[in-house]
C-alpha cells in the first residue's frame, strides 16, 4: 500500500493506495473516523461487484452498517437522487457524526459527497473510488456537486473526506472505455507537470492497459500525487488548480457540442491535442512532443481526432464555458511535456485553426 497525505491543516487527509485495500476496510476506517454506525452509498453494478466484501469486512469487527443505492448513470447525479439519499439517511437514524462511504466511480463520489457535505450540515465522507477517473482526479480536491437541468456540476460545495481509500485491484472489471477514460486523465497530470511520468506511461503501456498489478498501483499512485500537490497549493480553485484543465477547455466543449454521446475522457483526450496544437501556434511546445502525446492518447484507445461536428459551435460552447475570465477564452497550454502555464490571450482564430488541423 502506498499513501499519500492531503495537507490542509484541519482538512488533511490521507489518501491510500493499493491491492486489496476493500479487504481491509474495517480496519483503515477505524484509524480514520470510528463511529456507531456506517452508511454506504453506491450503485447496483458497483454494489454487485463490491458490496458484500465491504459488508463482510466491517462485519468482522462488527461495525454496523446500511447501504443506499442509486441507479447507475450520470442522470442520477442530480437533486432528486440526494432528495432520496436524505431519507434515506434519516430513515437509517444517520447522525452529525455517522459516515458516509461513497463506494463507486466519480458519479457516485461527486452525489454521495455532495449528500454528506449538506445532510445535517456536513456527516463525515469517505471516498472508496473504483474507478480510474475516481482514484486519480474526482476523489481528491473535495469538489462535490450534483447536475441540474443544463447545468453541470453547478450545484456543489467544497468539501473534503476524511479518507480516501483507493483498492487498485477493482479496476480489474472496470470496462475497457472507462479505463481508457482514467487514462486521458493520467496523461493529462503528466503533461502538466511531469515528464518522467509521460515516460513511465510510455514504457509501461502495455502492462497498464491489462488494468492491474503493481504497474497500476505505480500509476494511479503518481497521478494522484499530481493532483493532490496541485489541489494543496489552491483548495478553492481561485488559481493554480486552473492547470488541471489541460485538455479540458476545448474537451468540455465537445462533449457538451456532442450532448455526451462523446464521453468525457475522448473529448479531454481530443482536447489535449487540439490544445497543444495550440500551444506550438503560440511559440511553444516541439512537434516531436506533439507527436508522442498522440501515440500515447491513440495507444490507450482514445480518439485523436476532432469529431464530424460544427467548429463554430465548439467554440461557442468554449466562449460560455467556465474558464473564461474577463471574456476571453482561458486555455492551460504546455510549454513542453511535464510544464503547463495559464493565458487568456489565444485569438480564436487559432482556436480555429488547431481544430481544423
Ligand atoms: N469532483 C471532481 O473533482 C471531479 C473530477 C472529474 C470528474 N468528476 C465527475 O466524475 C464523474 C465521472 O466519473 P466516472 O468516470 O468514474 O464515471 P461513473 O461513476 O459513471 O463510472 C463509470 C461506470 O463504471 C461503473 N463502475 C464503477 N466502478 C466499476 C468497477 N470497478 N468495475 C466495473 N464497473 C464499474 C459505474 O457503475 C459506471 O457505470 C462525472 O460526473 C464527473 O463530473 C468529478
Ligand atoms: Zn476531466
Amino acid at each position: 500500500m502506498k499513501s499519500l497525505n492531503v495537507e490542509l491543516g484541519n482538512k488533511s487527509y490521507d489518501i491510500l493506495i493499493g491491492s486489496g485495500l476493500l479487504d481491509r476496510t474495517a480496519d483503515l476506517l477505524c484509524e480514520a473516523v470510528f463511529a456507531k454506525k456506517y452508511i454506504i452509498v453506491t450503485n447496483p453494478t458497483v454494489d454487485k461487484l463490491f458490496g458484500n466484501k465491504v459488508k463482510e469486512n466491517l462485519s468482522t469487527r462488527n461495525l454496523p452498517l446500511d447501504l443506499l443505492t442509486v441507479p447507475d448513470g450520470e442522470k442520477y447525479k442530480s437533486l432528486d437522487s440526494a432528495g432520496s439519499l436524505y431519507e434515506g439517511l434519516t430513515a437509517c437514524f444517520a447522525e452529525r457524526g455517522t459516515p458516509i462511504l461513497a463506494l463507486g466511480g466519480g458519479v457516485i463520489g461527486d452525489l454521495a459527497g455532495f449528500v454528506a457535505a449538506t445532510y445535517m450540515r456536513g456527516v463525515p465522507l469517505i471516498q472508496i473510488p473504483t474507478t480510474l477517473l475516481a482514484q486519480v482526479d474526482s476523489s481528491i480536491g473535495g469538489k462535490v456537486a450534483v447536475d441540474h437541468g443544463k447545468l453541470k456540476n453547478k450545484i456543489g460545495a467544497f468539501y473534503q473526506p476524511h479518507l480516501v481509500i483507493s483498492d487498485t485491484d477493482t479496476l480489474r472489471t472496470l470496462p475497457q472505455k472507462e479505463f481508457a477514460n482514467g487514462m486521458a486523465e493520467v496523461i493529462k497530470s503528466a503533461v502538466i507537470r511531469d515528464i518522467s511520468f509521460f515516460i513511465f506511461i510510455k514504457e509501461n503501456l502495455t502492462a497498464i492497459m491489462k488494468q492491474g498489478g503493481d504497474i497500476i498501483e505505480d500509476m494511479v499512485f503518481r497521478a494522484a500525487a499530481i493532483k493532490a500537490s496541485i489541489v494543496m497549493q489552491d483548495e478553492r480553485d481561485t488559481g493554480l488548480r486552473n492547470i488541471l484543465n489541460f485538455g479540458h477547455t476545448i474537451g468540455h466543449a465537445i462533449e457538451s457540442v456532442s450532448k455526451f454521446k462523446i464521453s468525457h475522457g475522448q473529448a479531454v483526450a481530443i482536447g489535449m491535442i487540439a490544445e497543444a496544437k495550440i500551444a506550438r501556434s503560440m511559440g511553444t511546445f516541439e512537434k516531436y512532443e506533439l507527436e508522442e502525446l498522440e501515440k500515447l492518447i491513440s495507444h490507450c484507445g482514445l480518439p485523436t481526432r476532432m469529431p464530424e461536428i460544427d467548429r463554430s459551435s465548439i467554440l461557442r460552447a468554449m466562449q460560455h464555458d467556465k474558464k473564461i475570465a474577463s471574456g476571453k477564452i482561458r486555455f492551460a497550454l504546455p510549454r513542453n511535456i511535464g510544464d503547463v502555464y495559464l493565458t487568456d490571450t489565444v485569438e480564436p482564430d487559432i482556436v480555429r485553426e488547431a481544430m481544423e488541423d
